[in-house]
């Protein structure tokens, strides 16, 4: 994988920009028909996708010691992954094979799955280990009875899963350390929009709606159009600065350091970003629900230590509360809109132009996918 730009690197090319007036542009455009925002036949192809590839299920700190798990539905399927007394992580289709009921929901830590139907107990590692009541159940295969595993593996501070092929040698090359091991999961809350999937990510591939859409919440810091973009895989890493980057003027270039003078916006291909904002993480999983309707998995996490140095837990919070109440709330806003007019047909097709380099890299990826999927299915 080529190495993504320095902090020093980064901060001259915004400088750059700002005195020239200009932003990182990509090299061509691109024309996404509306129907893949409302079909549910191109729906299909993307859960198929979702549920072949290695996507974000969680960050690992939530999973931070054994039995910590996380349950939640991904691309339309209940999973649940838990830590085992071996450190490993592992994941289950999040259902009893008694009668199916969920084991566990949201994030937590046990001891051991217990269903709370009839209490069937599985192990960390998956393995039935008690049936109420066994006599009621003569014959019964407790080996064969095992929570159903599907393909889990840790990498940068994420856990990864996938649902039908095995990770493919090489598939999560392209994912840089993002998150540190250090960093704890603050807050972990779900919210749905009426949006298809890709118009609440698309809100984050570009900054060409920053002084429009963000006149009050996020401009006033920052800047229009002005952002540092660079592919890796079929990831991208967006840079948005803030204006207090000027103060770096005059520090040597070596010594420049973007902790607290830029976001970085971390893509990772289909449906994840984490950003880190100036006192805190968040890494932003948003998952397809129906054409028309998503769901966002929502992990906030302090940033990791600076020289040693604890983290500022109410700044962390009051910026967090910012920044989800104020510029998220209004590129959601914008997710919804934008599906709303989809029943206008004022539009054959959206125009992704060059600012919106990101964007246009990611629809190049989820075509070819795509493309792959429906050869493989047909
Ligand atoms: S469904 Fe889980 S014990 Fe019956
Ligand atoms: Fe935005």
């Amino acid at each position: 994988m080529k190495n993504l730009m320095s902090d020093a690197e980064v901060i001259q090319r915004v400088f750059d920009h700002i005195d020239n007036n200009t932003t990182d542009l990509g090299d061509t455009v691109w024309h996404a028909p509306v129907e893949n925002y409302m079909s549910d036949a191109h729906f299909a192809d993307e859960l198929e996708m979702f549920r072949r590839l290695p996507t974000v299920f969680c960050p690992s700190a939530a999973l931070s010691e054994p039995g910590s798990y996380v349950a939640r539905t991904t691309a339309g399927v209940p999973i649940l992954a838990v830590r085992g007394d071996d450190g490993k992580v592992r994941a289950f289709y999040n259902s009893c094979r008694h009668r199916g009921m969920a084991l566990a929901e949201g994030m937590g830590k046990v001891g051991a799955f217990v269903c709370r139907y009839h209490a069937w107990a599985y192990g960390l590692d998956g393995r039935l280990k008690h049936v109420s009541g066994e006599e009621g159940f003569p014959g019964l295969d407790m080996d064969k009875h095992g929570l159903i595993e599907v393909v889990a593996e840790e990498r940068g501070g994420l856990v990864f899963v996938t649902q039908k092929d095995p990770i493919a040698e090489g598939a999560l090359a392209a994912v840089p350390d993002i998150l540190k091991p250090e960093q704890e999961v603050f807050d972990y809350h779900q919210f749905e929009d009426a949006s298809n999937w890709k118009l609440v990510s698309e809100a984050a591939m570009e900054g060409y709606h920053i002084k429009p859409l963000h006149t009050k919440s996020f401009y006033p810091y920052g800047y229009d159009n002005l952002n540092v973009v660079e592919t890796y895989g079929p990831n991208s890493r967006l840079v948005f600065p803030f204006r207090r980057v000027e103060k770096l003027r005059d520090v040597p270039p070596a010594e420049r350091r973007a902790d607290g003078v830029l976001t970085y916006v971390y893509h990772l291909f289909p449906n994840t970003r984490v950003s880190m904002v100036s006192s805190h993480h968040q890494l932003i999983i948003i998952e397809p629900v129906a054409p028309n309707r998503s769901r966002t998995e929502f992990f906030r996490l302090t940033p990791p230590m600076r020289n040693g140095r604890q983290v500022d837990m109410a700044k962390t919070l009051k910026d967090a509360e910012f920044v989800k109440d104020t510029g998220q709330m209004e590129d959601r806003e914008a997710a919804c809109a934008i599906q709303e007019g989809l029943k206008t047909e004022a539009n054959g097709h959206f125009t992704f132009g060059r600012y919106e380099k990101s964007a246009v890299h990611f629809h190049q990826h989820l075509e070819a996918h795509l493309e792959r999927i429906r050869s493989a299915t047909r």
